[in-house]
């Protein structure tokens, strides 16, 4: 879709469908409703009186203009309450899937240019441009490559109208921000709901290997028998029952100028979880093409940052890999050794997202020293249980790494909660015969004890783990995205590297 940012006035911009953003109660129109209004004498508001438009969130109105002004229809859409009164919070959410609706709408009238007008709120003019373009291209996202029948009406052109010239640089700036988290986002998204016979390790690897030479970054692609000689044998454990080849990724971005921080940003990379030995039921298998989510999420992160060029290291990590059932196999009971030293014995083959992101932690710690780590994975149903598939799980060793990843987390609009790091439930990893067990015998608590056991891998560095098993995929169309892969922590992510100060 082509963006831009037009200092135009509403009524005067040319565009098949005007988008016109409207609070709830906010007694007399702005100026540039009312300029339109009077441009197609009175009609609008006459039909937005009629249908007894309130301004809700996602409310849609619209007219015909007949050639009074350039736009072929305006077509009005509820923002809800202004918070320009609410210093507390601004926030960019109602906006976003403001737009989405209304430019899902706009794409059902056939419509192929939108230009967009919302009336300043608590939001800056790049925080607003931001938001309308994340809206509209997140809104109208779909992945229909392996249908015959596509449908064929496609928004080609979102301008974003900001009349007051002292924020049109803002405003570009959001333009260009929004348009690259979204794609981001899109992109995650795309390797999500391709199929696992499409995206196997090799695939990803493959497209991290694209994403690197479009960006200039450096990447480092390491096989089964490096792996094995690196000593991942947790990681490797898990692959060893599968014909398809695993690939460790490690992409790293490094800034032009001095680094103010260094982080590892870690995704699960399970491209296809049948449960290995502990095979899943039919319905527990059905959707684990997702189980790379969070490396997913890496990849689309790494194209942002090539593109963002932010003033921090930033290592990306996916221990990529199948978990298939085979003569091959893990058994349950097997002992593998990580590469931090720890044994683990296979209590059961289907917590396997675990031991490879054990793996995967005690790398970042080995060899590139962070001074933090984010992981994000489908990791536990038990997430599902706590958090439903609203919100994802945060566990987090350092509350001040939490804080930022929340605040981030809230300002994307992907709403995350945490748990806690209950101490005592460690003990219900312990083995016999090994260092530690990768599932609990104790019951309850399953996204908290994953998290405990992975933390054992971090030694001490300050790290947040995201479980995004609920959120990550969705049954259900949601306000910015169809049924499908949501594209869940690109965003904050961004956001939080945005964030990242030169604290050390
Ligand atoms: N990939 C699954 C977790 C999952 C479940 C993701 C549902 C998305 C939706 C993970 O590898 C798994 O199988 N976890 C087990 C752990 C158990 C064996 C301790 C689970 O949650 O049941
Ligand atoms: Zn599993
Ligand atoms: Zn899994």
């Amino acid at each position: 879709m082509d963006l831009a940012l037009e200092t135009r006035k509403p009524s005067e911009a040319k565009a098949d469908v005007l988008v016109l953003g409207r609070y709830a109660a906010d007694g007399r129109p702005p100026a540039e409703f009312a300029a339109v209004d009077r441009a197609l004498g009175g009609l609008l508001s006459k039909v937005l009186a009629s249908e007894k438009f309130e301004g809700k969130p996602g409310q849609l109105s619209y007219v015909h203009t007949g050639g009074k002004i350039p736009a072929e229809r305006v077509l009005v859409v509820g923002l809800g309450p202004h918070r320009r009164s609410d210093r507390t919070r601004a926030d960019a959410e109602p906006m976003r899937r403001a737009v989405s609706a209304a430019m899902r709408r706009a794409r059902d009238l056939g419509a192929a240019t939108v230009a967009v007008f919302v009336p300043p709120d608590g939001l800056s003019p790049r925080e607003r441009a931001q938001a309308i373009v994340e809206g509209g291209l997140l809104g109208t996202y779909r992945f229909e490559k392996y249908l015959k029948e596509k449908n064929g009406k496609a928004v080609r052109a979102l301008t974003v109208l900001e009349p007051d010239r002292r924020s049109a640089a803002g405003g570009r700036d959001g333009v260009r921000l929004g348009q690259i988290w979204a794609e981001a986002t899109c992109l995650t998204r795309d390797l999500v709901n391709e199929p696992a016979n499409v995206v196997t390790p090799t695939f990803l690897a493959r497209r991290a290997g694209e994403i690197a030479r479009e960006g200039g970054l450096k990447l480092k692609v390491m096989d089964r028998a490096e792996c094995a000689r690196m000593g991942m044998g947790a990681y490797v454990g898990v692959a060893q029952g599968s014909e398809e080849p695993p690939k460790f990724i490690h992409l790293t971005y490094t800034p032009s100028g001095r680094a103010r921080r260094r982080v590892a940003i870690i995704g699960k990379g399970i491209t296809f979880d049948s449960g290995g030995l502990d095979l899943k039921s039919a319905d527990g298998m059905l959707r684990m093409k997702d189980d790379m989510a969070g490396a997913a999420a890496v990849l689309g992160l790494f194209q942002a940052l090539a593109r963002l060029k932010p003033p921090v290291e930033v290592h990306g990590l996916i221990a990529a890999t199948e978990n298939m059932p085979s003569g091959t196999a893990q058994r349950p009971g097997d002992i593998v050794r990580a590469m931090n030293g720890l044994t683990v014995e296979i209590g059961n083959t289907d917590a396997e997202g675990r031991l490879t992101l054990a793996d995967a932690l005690a790398y970042a710690v080995k060899h590139i020293k962070p001074d933090e780590m984010i992981d994000m994975a489908t990791l536990t149903g038990a997430v599902v249980i706590a958090l439903g598939q609203g919100l994802s799980g945060v566990m987090a060793s350092d509350d001040g790494l939490c804080t930022r990843v929340l605040a981030a987390a809230d300002a994307a609009g992907e709403r995350m909660w945490r748990l806690p790091l209950h101490d005592e439930y460690r003990e219900g990893l312990k083995s016999d015969i090994a260092d530690l067990n990768n599932i609990s015998s104790q019951r309850g608590a399953g996204a908290i004890v994953a998290a405990l056991f992975m933390r054992e891998f971090t030694s001490g560095v300050p790290w947040a783990h995201l479980d995004i098993a609920g959120t990550a995929f969705t049954e259900r169309e949601l306000p910015l995205g169809p049924k499908g892969a949501t594209g869940v922590t690109v965003r904050t992510l961004l956001g939080y590297i945005a964030s990242v100060d030169g604290r050390r």
